[in-house]
Order: structure tokens, then C-alpha cells, then sequence
């Protein structure tokens, strides 16, 4: 099937090149220049793991890229619209680009297609976009409009994407059923998992596809993500409770998550979520559904208790080090999760942010986000490290900020040595406590109580001044 990818960011390309190795002929249309010229040779501009494979079965064969809408929407049966919808100040997604593409599509129409909203979006955006283009002349019987939200995670988008657990189809009509059908067919029929170059992912047997109404589709979207969000708020009250009393977080993870009702998915507490989604995606539907007249607390709790978390490791860290000016702080972790250079509501950010506005030194490593932390960090100064043992060399304390699997790797006795003072203060609960203290560190977690390892004698003890 020929399909178009209106944005190529982050869902657009990996979609554009997942769509690519399902076997469709995919043209991604991306305005930004400098962007495009980077896929015209090849390059893969974002960090996403097996993207690069992708792009080098696919790129220039079954993988093309224009600027030019018209040009690349001409031959194709479905155009999937993929293009940012950043909040506006008020909380609201910002559709402006969306509609930009639904009036450029409109002008443009030549063949019946069906278009498909695939950014995340607010319910009833589907009946804009449909209105919209409708004003700008197009031809009603040419077009249909669809909703195919993705579930994509950064770090892992293209499994996610070839392996998801399911589908979300919306649609109203029986012609953008089908086009859609056939768009993921390789997968629900399972005949692409029998390919012997299939990219290798875990899977429980074909996915279902999913056909709703194209409203109820688009309110898949934000429920799932609000509610995940929501889990990890949830998880992290829990985890505040556990530290006051004294038991262990992951103990109670174990035994709720163990409920087949709840599971153990996104019950990992920590410093809060981030990133380009979960932040914009509650703010957006807490906008709506207010909007739309309906109770919207819970949401306004999710969003409070995500930044309470920020606070709370904050004063993790004053009450660890006791006073923060002056003293040299080791962070690992600047991305706002592992596996991914995207330092976009990082939570580790912020906490960076004000620790150095009250007067700590920073010395941050991070194997992916560095570049992009320095481009965000432009208002504070911090040293960068580029190996994780160097950045702790005579530090106050070590912050692990991000849950990359490498730092749970990490030599702890060699660490301890390297610290000025042997004091790991862990925002993503990566360590054993018991591991820790043996290797002669001080523990701080989320939603344990701290540890304590032996202190030297007395005489060795170092004055936190020096
Ligand atoms: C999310 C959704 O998972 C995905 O379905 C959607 O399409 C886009 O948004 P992503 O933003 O890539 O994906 O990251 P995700 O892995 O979901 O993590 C989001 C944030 O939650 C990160 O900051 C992560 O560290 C945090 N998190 C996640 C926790 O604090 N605890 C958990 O148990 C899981």
C-alpha cells in the first residue's frame, strides 16, 4: 500500500520506517530543511533503538523523504498526520499544526484517501480536522478521517510498534476500515512475525486490532496515558508512606503488583514522570474534560503529586548532604528515562536546575542526553563528565537521576572510593541496600528507609567543610 507520514519527528519517522518494514511504499513529508537534507543521506536524527536498521533496509527504497505535501501525498491511500500538537500556556494541546496539514492536505486532493490523526490529540480533534478541511474546498467523497493512535515508548517505539499488545483503529465509515485493515495486516494476520528478517521482538501471538468510533479512539489515547501517569502518582504516595514507616517499597510493589487486576507494570516509584507525553498528555485532558463540564480531580492530583515527587528528592538531597552550597554533587542521569537521549520534562532537569540555584556544584554524566541537556541548561552552569566513575572523583554525594540500565552496573566499591563522601542518594531505586551499604556506601532510596554504612572512626572523619 503507498502511504504518506505528514512530520517526520519522533512518531512520524519511526512509524514512516516501521510502515516501511511491513512492506508498504512510504513517503515522509517533513518541512524542516536541515531535518530533511540529515534523511536524505541516510542519517537517523533522533536516538531510537533499531531506527538505524530500519533506515538502512529501507531508506531511499521503500522509504522516501519530501518537503513538498503535495508532491508526497499524490499517489497515497492513507496519510497519517504526525505532527507535534505541543502545549499551549493555558494546558490545551496546540493543534495549529494539525489544522496546517489538514487545509495543505485539502488543497491537494486529487485521489480519494483516507487521512489518519496519529499525533495525540484531544477527543473531537478527528471532526475538526474532517470541518476543516471541508471549508478548504476539499471533495467529500475523496476523503475519510480516521484515528490510529500510537503507544509508542521511547527507547523501544520500533518493538513497540512491530510487537504491540494491541491496535487502536477508529473509524466511521466501511472503506477507512479496510484501508486500515490492510495498512496492519502484516502484523494481525502474523505473517510478518514469519519473515526470517523479521526484527526480533517478544510476542504473545498476532495483535488484535481494535475498530472503535473515531471518538473513542481518540479517548483511548489520553485514558491510557493518563493512567499510567496516574499509576506511577499513585505508586509514588505509596512509596512516601512506606519511607515514613519504615517498609520497603519494593516488597509492596511485589505483592500489589502481583494482582492480576493491577499488575507490575509502571509501579516502579521514583523522582516523578517525564517526558515529551505523559506531562502534556494529563495537562491536555484534564483541559478537555474540564472544558467539557467534567470532574477533572483526579488528573489535578496526578499533576500535583508529579511535581511533589521533584520536591520530595530534593530535600532528599539537603537532608542527605545537609547544606547544599558549596558542595560538588555526582549526577548520573540527565535523560528523562533510560534508553533514550530526550531530555524533555526531565525530571532530572529540574532537579539539576535547583540544586545549582541553591548552590551545590554539579558534575553530570549521561550516555545519550548530555548534548541535549547542554542546549536546555543554557541558564545554569554545570561541569559534564564523560564516564561515569570520573564524574564522582571527590564528590559530596552521588544522584542517580535517570533509570539507565548501565549505572545498575556500576562497580559500587569503586564508586565508594571515588566519592568524597560515600553517599549514593538513588531517585530511580536502581541498587540493593544491602549491596550498597557492603560496599561502604550511605543509602538514600525512594520508599525505603535510608542505610547507613558503618561510619569510619572518628578521627577519620571528614569535616563536611573540607
Ligand atoms: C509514554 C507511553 O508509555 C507511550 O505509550 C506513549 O505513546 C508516549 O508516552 P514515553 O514517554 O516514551 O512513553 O515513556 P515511558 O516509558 O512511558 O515513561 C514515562 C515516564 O514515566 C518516564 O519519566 C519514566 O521514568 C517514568 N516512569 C515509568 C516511572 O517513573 N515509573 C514507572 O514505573 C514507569
Amino acid at each position: 500500500m503507498k502511504i504518506a507520514v505528514v512530520g517526520a519527528g519522533y512518531v512520524g519517522l519511526v512509524s514512516a520506517a516501521c510502515f516501511a518494514e511491513l512492506g508498504h511504499e512510504v513517503v515522509a513529508i517533513e518541512n524542516d530543511l536541515e531535518k530533511l537534507a540529515q534523511l536524505h543521506s541516510g542519517c537517523v536524527p533522533i536516538h531510537e533503538n533499531l531506527l538505524s536498521e530500519l533506515f538502512l533496509r529501507h531508506a531511499g527504497i521503500r522509504l522516501t523523504f519530501t518537503s513538498d505535501i503535495s508532491d508526497g501525498i499524490r499517489n497515497a491511500e492513507a496519510v497519517f498526520i504526525t505532527v507535534g500538537t505541543p502545549p499551549a500556556p493555558n494546558g490545551d494541546a496546540d493543534l495549529s499544526f494539525v489544522e496546517a496539514v489538514a487545509r495543505e492536505i485539502a488543497c491537494d486532493l486529487q485521489s480519494r484517501k483516507v487521512v489518519v490523526e496519529k499525533s495525540t490529540v484531544p477527543v473531537r480533534t478527528c471532526e475538526a480536522v474532517r470541518r476543516t478541511m471541508l471549508l478548504a474546498g476539499a471533495d467529500r467523497r475523496l476523503f475519510s478521517v480516521a484515528s490510529n493512535p500510537e503507544f509508542l515508548r521511547e527507547g523501544t517505539a520500533v518493538s513497540d510498534f512491530l510487537y504491540p499488545d494491541r491496535i487502536v483503529v477508529g473509524v466511521d465509515d466501511e472503506y477507512s476500515r479496510s484501508v486500515l485493515a490492510a495498512v496492519y495486516s502484516p502484523l494481525t494476520n502474523g505473517s510478518y512475525y514469519r519473515r526470517d528478517d523479521a526484527i526480533p521482538g517478544y510476542s504473545a501471538g498476532a495483535p488484535r486490532i481494535l475498530f472503535t468510533s473515531v471518538k473513542s479512539a481518540e479517548l483511548i489515547k489520553h485514558a491510557s496515558n493518563a493512567f499510567l501517569a496516574m499509576k506511577i502518582s499513585f505508586i509514588n504516595t505509596v512509596a512516601a508512606v512506606s519511607e515514613a514507616v519504615g517498609a520497603d517499597i519494593r516488597q509492596v510493589c511485589e505483592g500489589v503488583g502481583a494482582d492480576s487486576r493491577i499488575g507490575n507494570r509502571f509501579l516502579n516509584p521514583g523522582i516523578g514522570y517525564g517526558g515529551s507525553c505523559f506531562p502534556k498528555d494529563v495537562l491536555a485532558f484534564r483541559s478537555i474534560a474540564t472544558q467539557l463540564g467534567c470532574d477533572a480531580e483526579l488528573l489535578t492530583a496526578t499533576m500535583n503529586v508529579n511535581q511533589r515527587q521533584r520536591d520530595r528528592f530534593v530535600e532528599k538531597v539537603r537532608h542527605a548532604v545537609w547544606n547544599l552550597r558549596g558542595k560538588r554533587l555526582a549526577v548520573l542521569g540527565l535523560a528523562f528515562k533510560g534508553g533514550t537521549d530526550d531530555t524533555r520534562e526531565s525530571p532530572a532537569i529540574e532537579i539539576v536546575r535547583r540544586l545549582v540555584k541553591e548552590g551545590a556544584q554539579i558534575v553530570a554524566y549521561d550516555p545519550a542526553a548530555v548534548e541535549r541537556a547542554k542546549r536546555e541548561l543554557t541558564d545554569i552552569e554545570i561541569e559534564y563528565s564523560d564516564d561515569p566513575y570520573e564524574a564522582c572523583r571527590g564528590a559530596d554525594a552521588l544522584l542517580v537521576l535517570t533509570e539507565w540500565q548501565l549505572f545498575s552496573e556500576l562497580d559500587l566499591r569503586r564508586l565508594a572510593q571515588l566519592l568524597r563522601c560515600p553517599m549514593l542518594i538513588d531517585g530511580r531505586n536502581l541498587f540493593d541496600p544491602s549491596e550498597v551499604k557492603e560496599a561502604g556506601l550511605h543509602y538514600h532510596s525512594i520508599g525505603r528507609r535510608e542505610s547507613e554504612a558503618p561510619l569510619p572512626e572518628s578521627e577519620e572523619l571528614v569535616p563536611w567543610h573540607q
